[in-house]
């Protein structure tokens, strides 16, 4: 008897062992979480009252999927929503911090997408960005 059965068999339902499961760590878990997406590519008007978070520095807003934030330093950057660490889609941005971070557990990212703690280790993709005059593309 394997442990699944084992679990189904003193009454724990699929979701109860799936818990289960995760609880533990084990590698089957990261497979319900969600992917980047490789084929980003679309453009924010920033002279739309709908793009105006990005008009300030420490501004950001997210559309698709993506966080596209005017950084504190004056930069565009655009990532994924999606986190690394389990996939779940809560990466957001922080100005006072200049970084990126995931609600569900705490992962950190600097603007270039590196991991700054050891739930961001994996990394956050990095899109595009090109602005001309007032329009800001995003792309993969
Ligand atoms: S999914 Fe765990 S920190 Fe983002």
């Amino acid at each position: 008897m394997n442990r699944k059965d084992f679990l189904k068999q003193v009454g724990f339902s699929g979701a109860a062992i799936f818990a289960t499961y995760c609880m533990d760590g084990l590698s089957g878990c990261s497979s319900s979480g969600l992917s980047p997406a490789s084929n980003v590519d679309f453009t924010l008007d920033l002279s739309l009252a709908e793009n105006a978070a990005l008009k300030n520095k420490g501004g950001f807003l997210i559309k698709n999927s993506v966080v596209v934030a005017y950084t504190t330093q004056g930069s565009y950057v655009a990532v994924t929503q999606v986190c690394s660490h389990e996939g779940r889609q809560e990466v957001t941005y922080r100005s006072a911090q200049n970084n990126f971070y995931c609600t569900a557990h705490g992962a950190l990212f600097d603007t270039s997408g590196n991991g700054l703690n050891s739930e961001g280790r994996g990394g956050l993709k990095l899109y595009n960005v090109q602005l001309t005059n007032n329009l800001l593309r995003i792309y993969s």
